[in-house]
């Protein structure tokens, strides 16, 4: 990729460093958020609370408000309302996705129950709601209900991405646009809420660009990283038999015998790891690792562009840094 100006060795710290004390507190903010009364609910909550994440929405949303020139005094609510979301999406999308590991711990499915996400899941969403109506502001409202809402409909496209090895790349990037891009772009605009309109449009852009480029890395993590890395369990997109664009790049290159391997993978209800690292084997071999390498750079490439519309400032360098630092991230 070819950023005009190179991220490379940029670290996360380095990125958040202009915002680190907001951030902090959105950290703390959300951890008032969703302490709740009953036991179980203060449980589930701890356990969420005993890692972090990248935090890497409120990031965004913060650098995206002082690059824009757009001061809002509720920016730490919004950035913790909107890590919020993202938290409940995390809770349901584990248990969606049967997954066992995130940030290196247990997930609410493995550790609780699936009955326990789906619920923890609404209250986490609910208590966003709620959050939000504090701020009195009907324009953030519409912002975050169509995004839940979108994210809820990319969830049910991800569904049809299972088990289908015909699904194509417009149906792949409807589904992250959706699932992914749109917080993205949603925590960028309301970053930009106060600017004047092209402003909030170009931080609206970045947003949906980045998410893009970040959805089509975490899905190449999930080939290329080890569980010990990513705090996730990787290969577990094959094992769970989920099509994404290396798979979909490399399918139509395979030879006979090849495809027969992959159909193979999608016949068994729980492929094992020898399995799986042969399709991996086969997809890398095919060029698939490389093509989504590719169109991640492409839409770097016009999130960088985006940022033309704002003025210079060293927030909007931390801006295009966590451009270089999504797609290059092993994490
Ligand atoms: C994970 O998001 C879900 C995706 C959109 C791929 P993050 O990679 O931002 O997760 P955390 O919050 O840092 O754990
Ligand atoms: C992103 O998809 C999930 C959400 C946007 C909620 P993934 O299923 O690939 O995310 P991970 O890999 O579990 O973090
Ligand atoms: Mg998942
Ligand atoms: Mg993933």
């Amino acid at each position: 990729m070819t950023l005009s100006r190179q991220a490379a060795g940029v670290t996360l710290a380095d990125i958040q460093r202009p915002v680190a004390d907001r951030l902090d507190a959105v950290g703390e903010t959300l951890g008032r958020m969703i302490t709740g009364d009953l036991p179980l609910i203060q449980d589930v909550s701890r356990h969420l609370l005993r890692t972090k994440g990248k935090m890497f929405r409120p990031t965004l949303l913060l650098l995206t408000q002082d690059a824009a020139g757009a001061a809002d005094e509720r920016a730490v609510a919004l950035g913790a309302i909107i890590e919020l979301i993202h938290l409940a999406t995390l809770v349901h999308d584990d248990s969606v996705d049967h997954s066992a590991l995130r940030r290196g711990m247990p997930t609410v499915n493995s550790l609780f129950s699936h009955q326990v996400s789906v619920i923890m899941g609404d209250y986490l969403y609910s208590r966003a709601i709620i959050e939000l109506t504090r701020l009195e502001d009907l324009e953030l409202v519409r912002v975050l209900a169509q995004v839940t809402n979108a994210m809820t409909v990319g969830e049910m496209h991800q569904l049809a991405a299972y088990d289908a090895l015909d699904f194509d790349e417009n149906q792949y990037e409807r589904l992250c646009r959706s699932k992914t891009a749109s917080l993205f772009a949603a925590a960028c605009e309301v970053g930009a809420l106060r600017a004047g309109p092209a402003r909030r449009r170009a931080a609206w852009r970045y947003g949906d660009a980045l998410g893009m480029a970040f959805q089509i890395t975490d899905d190449l993590l999930d080939y290329t990283e080890g569980e010990a890395v990513t705090g996730k369990p990787s290969g577990l997109d094959l094992k769970e038999h989920k099509v994404t664009l290396p798979l979909i790049a490399a399918l139509p290159r395979l030879t006979p015998p090849d495809r027969r391997e992959v159909e193979a993978l999608f016949r068994e209800a729980a492929p094992g790891q020898e399995r799986v690292a042969r399709v991996v084997r086969l997809v890398e071999a095919h060029g698939g690792l490389e093509y989504a390498r590719d169109r991640a750079a492409t839409f770097a490439a016009a999130a960088e562009a985006a940022l033309d519309e704002l003025p210079a400032s060293p927030s909007r360098d931390a801006l295009r840094d966590a451009i270089g630092y999504a797609v290059e991230r092993r994490r």
